[in-house]
């Protein structure tokens, strides 16, 4: 196999996204969309991935810098084409030997397969291998013309076809895959010579067909090239991966009441026989083992759920909580940074954070893990199957041991010994009659008063 190389161009302005962060920046299914592009490159098996940025995006730069994977960054000092954009990336490439793919930092839908079918079509024909597609309304995009062998004999931009030219459905997606060389050479070649006055990457088509090589075209479905420019196209490429995603989760054995209302993030990882209910939204960085049942209206974010677990109606998971086999979690209660083990419970209205949960510990309604002075944070420890009594307070750092019992509204400052019970609140005092005598005084002022 050849050796690949992927160039992913991000230098444009992205203006039209109106916002303070780089376009390419922008998320769809929790992840950058210049991610997108640089994890297909991966996927694509890329030996090398060069990303051509503007001189004026420090963010952009920074953020590639700080992946744990970090790509080549190469600049294009001005926006003059997006053959121009490619040259950028000249120095860098130089010296490699092999295919090369362009890609874009806003187009984060392509499939891994489809490179795969492009390396096909390369590998067997050589030349140039375009991704085309057929657009419902080409407007705005490059026509493939095709010759009289139905073969791609250039590339046409709509700003400079002409009216039979505008009719052709057939759309350039801007994804090329051909030798390194010929497309640095190609790329001298071109021109601005055009409405633009850019230079378009689309020329070397027209250009490699002249020096004897052809243009072989891999289709793909629209949704899978959409490019992203605006926040409404944005939406349109989230809505495209939220339905891949809910498809491949229950093509792998999640059941899902109702899917459309389920959101997931693009790292989602779910085993089969696991249950959502409607409205679950899945931010990054989150596992569920087989048999889990999450109930309707959880959010979950960088957390795991062990097998068995049931989850909610209407819990929260933030970073960090990690509930093991069978645990139970219930309505209102929010877990961050805090293991439960095995069997251990909170089932109603409970905040649980930067703590450890002894297995078959319950955690009785209104517990809550005091974890933050205002400066720092302090871990809370229960032991094996203590019992928390409704409405306590931890305050951390605090250890419960083993099978203890609270009474319910206990705070609970120090720390308590294995099968103790422990209580802390003022002594029960009742005085009797004194609420009938307090009612009756009250009645009679009223009426001294005149009113009813
Ligand atoms: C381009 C294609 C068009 C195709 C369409 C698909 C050319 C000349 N035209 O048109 O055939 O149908 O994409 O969406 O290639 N960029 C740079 N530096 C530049 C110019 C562009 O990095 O100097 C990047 C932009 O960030 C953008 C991408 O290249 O992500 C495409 O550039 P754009 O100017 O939007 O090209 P289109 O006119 O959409
Ligand atoms: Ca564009």
């Amino acid at each position: 196999m050849a050796a690949r190389a992927v160039i992913v161009l991000a230098a444009g302005q992205g203006t039209r996204m109106r916002s303070s962060l780089p376009k390419v920046l922008h998320k769809v299914g929790a992840r950058a969309m210049i991610d997108w592009s640089l994890a297909l490159a991966q996927a694509f098996g890329a030996d090398r991935r060069i990303v051509v940025v503007g001189p004026h995006a420090p963010q952009v730069r920074a953020h590639l810098e700080a992946g744990a994977n970090p790509p080549e960054i190469a600049v294009q000092q001005e926006p003059l084409g997006t053959a121009h954009a490619v040259l950028a990336a000249k120095e860098a490439i130089a010296g490699f030997e092999g295919d090369v793919v362009v890609l874009y930092g806003d187009t984060p839908l392509i499939k891994p397969e489809t490179l795969q079918a492009m390396a096909d079509v390369r590998a067997a024909k050589g030349g140039i291998v375009v991704l085309g597609f057929e657009a419902d309304n080409p407007t705005g995009y490059g026509r493939l013309i095709q010759d009289e062998q139905g073969r791609i004999a250039r590339i046409v931009e709509e700003k400079d076809a002409s009216e039979a030219e505008k009719a052709v459905r057939l759309c350039n997606s801007g994804v090329f895959l051909t030798d390194a060389k010929l497309l640095m050479q190609l790329l001298s070649m071109v021109g601005n010579d055009n409405a633009k006055k850019e230079y378009y990457l689309t020329d070397i088509v027209g250009l490699g067909r002249s020096a004897g090589f052809f243009t072989h075209q891999v289709a793909c479905p629209e949704t899978e090239v959409l490019g992203v420019n605006s926040r409404l196209e944005l939406a349109q490429a989230e809505a495209v991966f939220q339905s891949r995603a809910r498809r491949e989760a229950m093509l792998s054995g999640v059941t899902m009441i109702d899917p459309n209302t389920v959101y997931f993030s693009y790292d989602t990882a779910l085993e089969p026989d696991v249950t959502l209910e409607p409205h679950v939204f899945f931010g990054p960085g989150v596992s569920v083992a087989t048999g889990a049942q999450i109930k309707a209206h959880c959010h979950l974010e960088g957390a795991k759920v062990g097998p068995g677990v049931q989850l909610g109606p209407f819990a929260r998971l933030r970073p960090g909580a990690d509930l093991r086999a069978q645990v139970k979690i219930g309505n209102f209660v929010e877990v961050k940074n805090a293991v439960f083990h095995e069997k251990a419970q909170a089932s109603h209205l409970t905040y649980v954070g930067d703590a450890d949960v002894g297995a078959r510990a319950n955690l009785g309604c209104g517990t809550i893990t005091c974890n933050y002075d205002g400066f720092d944070k302090h871990r809370t420890v229960i032991g094996e199957g203590a019992f928390i009594g409704s409405d306590t307070a931890l305050v951390a750092p605090v250890t419960i041991g083993a099978g203890v019992i609270t009474g319910a509204g206990s705070v609970i400052t120090k720390d308590v010994e294995a099968d103790a019970l422990v209580v802390s609140r003022s002594p029960q005092k009742a005085i009797p009659g004194w609420s009938k005598a307090f009612r009756d005084r009250k009645i009679a002022e009223r009426a001294q008063k005149g009113k009813p």
